[in-house]
């Protein structure tokens, strides 16, 4: 994309959009490559800086890739790692050593000798040196020649949380509670996720001779938009980077969704007035102006760079008017559609009725959360609602849950004598079988399958609370999630029949699906994938072509009102019915927040923009066949 000088005004950090998280490692692989050919040529050591973390996981495969396809060698590079947790173990799962090792550096050439990662298994009153002598080593190495970073949602850089100074070295630092709650997830809960960490400072970072900085997903648009548009603060650190000379962005396409050229567009050039467009652009001058979209005036759009759409589609009543019933007919009660009514103006049609609805939940919960107000409503309203769980979910399970069920199991079966002695044997056995793992290593497959059980068993109680009953629920428990690992999973053939036989079985007439925004390498992300997929493959099926696919939100980010074609509101009651569903979730109770405020400030944002005020809302994208016409063929899975 050409930039315009206006963009380059508001975007104070070079920033290139690829087309997708892998295109976008690509380019950052290219750049690594390059210089570490440059300099080998020159019979110097290329000195890198590197992160761990999600993001870097699809940059990592592609080098190593390359480095088994002999196009690189990593014999010459020195490598310095950002961060690392503190008080950690070497070899804790969660440990960014261990990390290190299993993503990239054991798959590739680069000596041990030439590898550093702050040490996050000292005593507290060795770090200071530590972090000295790690500044002293980078030093010695003539410096970092490139150095790549990802960025959290507090803005951080490696773990340079907000307030950390621009000139600030590697040393100590505490986590913010954002940080700590983005890893409570990989560490079973909040209260497991170390509180310290020893990481790079803002300046280390800046005396880099060049920094490419990645981010993919939705849930970093916002943060992406600040540390480029905002100013330099030191409560974003990535705003630091404005200040560097040869600094960039790479991200993907949701990741650049909230920047002014690709969110705002209209305000940094002349722009196309498509429909979808002049919605985003009305809700948007409704909140800037705070005023109900009926309400704007001719002179609220010409003062605030919108005089063009007024000569295309003005004058403002009128628009205002379009506007204001587009939005008005995405909201409706009926997700199913409302039969024998008119529907020329409804989200979903009215038949056929009562519709087959196949619900698509990639981790247990995700349906519950951003659409068990809708579940509820179309059992309701007497559609027949599978839902399908496409992964067990075991990894998330802490292993507190699986001690607590075996105590209760043993004490049962003690309780009731002999004939229980199995019992009794098979929680000796997973007692042990946790023990000798230790508090944080991977689990044994016995352990898994206990951990999936018990998610079955608060599935079937969340499902219930919305309406289901058991036998509408399923479990696919798809073998890339059940042989792997957080961002260790790879998909394979084997993924895509389960979820082909269950969509052939029962035809649906509506799909629910959530996943298309979040990072590549996300359970959630994988799962749309291997949906998008499969519903290639068989969109020649009849069937197929009277199916509407519907997405719903991440739990983590939600669609704005513009891009909303489905609006479900909920009323004081249902949403507590949904709360109390997702509160049957008992083993994700440490390490996730859900509370109502999502819901609740959805239906503010319609209050706002002058509709009904409901209490709260979940909202649906309609995902049209044509967005796949581009995907890749069905059969081309990496294995
Ligand atoms: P993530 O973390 O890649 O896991 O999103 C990035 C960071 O915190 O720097």
């Amino acid at each position: 994309m050409k930039i315009s000088s206006e963009v380059e005004l508001r975007e104070k950090i070079k920033v290139e959009i690829a087309v997708s998280a892998e295109a976008g490692a690509a380019i950052v692989a290219d750049e690594i490559v390059s210089l570490v050919l440059k300099k080998e040529a020159r019979n110097e050591k290329a000195v890198l800086g590197l992160p761990t973390g999600s993001t870097p996981v699809a940059l990592y495969r592609e080098l190593i890739r390359r480095h088994r396809e002999a196009l690189v060698s990593f014999r010459n590079v020195v490598t310095f790692n950002l961060d690392e947790y503190f008080p950690i173990t070497n070899d804790h799962r969660e440990s960014y050593r261990r990390f290190m090792g299993e993503q990239f550096f054991n798959h590739i050439d680069v000596p041990e000798s030439q590898i550093h990662i702050p040490d996050g298994n000292l005593l507290r009153e060795e770090v200071f040196s530590h972090c000295q002598e790690y500044e002293e080593l980078i030093r010695l190495a003539g410096g970092i020649d490139l150095q790549i970073l990802g960025i959290g949602r507090t803005g951080h850089i490696g773990f340079n949380e907000p307030g950390s100074s621009k000139s600030s070295g590697t040393r100590l630092v505490t986590l913010d509670r954002l940080t700590r709650l983005d890893a409570a997830r990989d560490f079973l809960g909040e209260k497991n996720v170390p509180r310290h960490a020893i990481t790079m400072g803002v300046g280390t970072v800046l005396s880099a001779k060049q920094v490419i900085l990645i981010a993919w997903g939705n849930n970093k648009a916002d943060i992406v938009a600040r540390a480029v548009e905002g100013p330099v603060t030191e409560s974003v650190s990535a705003s630091f980077l404005q200040t560097h000379s040869n600094a960039r962005f790479i991200v993907d396409t949701p990741a650049a969704s909230n920047l002014t050229r690709i969110n705002l567009p209209w305000l940094v050039g002349p722009v196309a007035w498509s429909e979808k467009r002049t919605r985003r652009a009305v809700c948007w001058l409704s909140s800037e102006v705070n005023k109900p979209v009926l309400k704007l005036l001719d002179e609220d759009y010409n003062e605030n760079g919108m005089a063009e759409l007024l000569i295309e589609a003005g004058p403002a009543y009128p628009l205002n008017i379009r506007i204001f019933n587009e939005l008005q007919h995405s909201i409706t009660g009926w997700p199913g559609g409302k039969p024998d009514a008119d529907d020329t103006n409804r989200p979903e049609r009215a038949h056929p009725f009562p519709k087959r609805v196949v619900v698509l939940s990639p981790e247990p919960m995700d349906d519950v959360v951003s659409m068990g107000g809708t579940l509820s409503r179309l059992v309701d309203q007497g559609h027949l609602v599978e839902v399908v769980y496409m992964t067990s979910g075991d990894l998330g399970v802490p292993d507190a849950e699986v001690g607590k069920f075996t105590n209760n199991l043993n004490e049962t079966a003690c309780c009731l004598g002999r004939e229980w002695n199995p019992q009794v044997e098979y929680c000796q056995q997973i007692m042990e079988l946790l023990n000798r793992k230790g508090l944080f290593d991977y689990d044994s497959n016995e352990v898994r399958q206990l951990k999936g059980l018990l998610r079955r068993a608060e599935v079937r109680e969340a499902c219930w609370g919305c309406g289901i009953d058991p036998e509408h629920v399923h479990f696919l428990d798809l073998p890339f999630y059940q042989k792997g690992h957080y961002r260790q999973f790879h998909l394979s053939d084997d993924d895509l029949k389960p979820l082909l036989n269950v969509l052939r079985h029962y035809q649906p007439h509506q799909i629910y699906i959530t996943g298309n925004r979040e990072n590549p390498i996300s359970v959630q992300a994988l799962c749309f994938e291997l949906f998008s997929r499969a519903y290639r493959g068989i969109s020649d099926e009849a069937w197929v072509r009277d199916c509407h696919v519907w997405l719903y939100s991440g739990r983590e980010w939600t669609f704005s009102p513009f891009e909303v074609d489905m609006a479900v509101p909920m009323s004081p009651a249902q949403l507590a019915q949904k709360m109390e569903a997702i509160d049957q979730h008992q083993t994700q109770r440490s390490q996730t927040i859900h509370n109502a405020e999502r819901d609740r400030s959805t239906a503010c944002l319609y209050d706002k923009l002058g509709l009904a005020e409901y209490e709260a809302i979940e909202v649906f994208q309609r995902w049209r066949s044509e967005l796949i016409k581009t995907k890749a063929p069905l059969a081309v899975i990496e294995s």
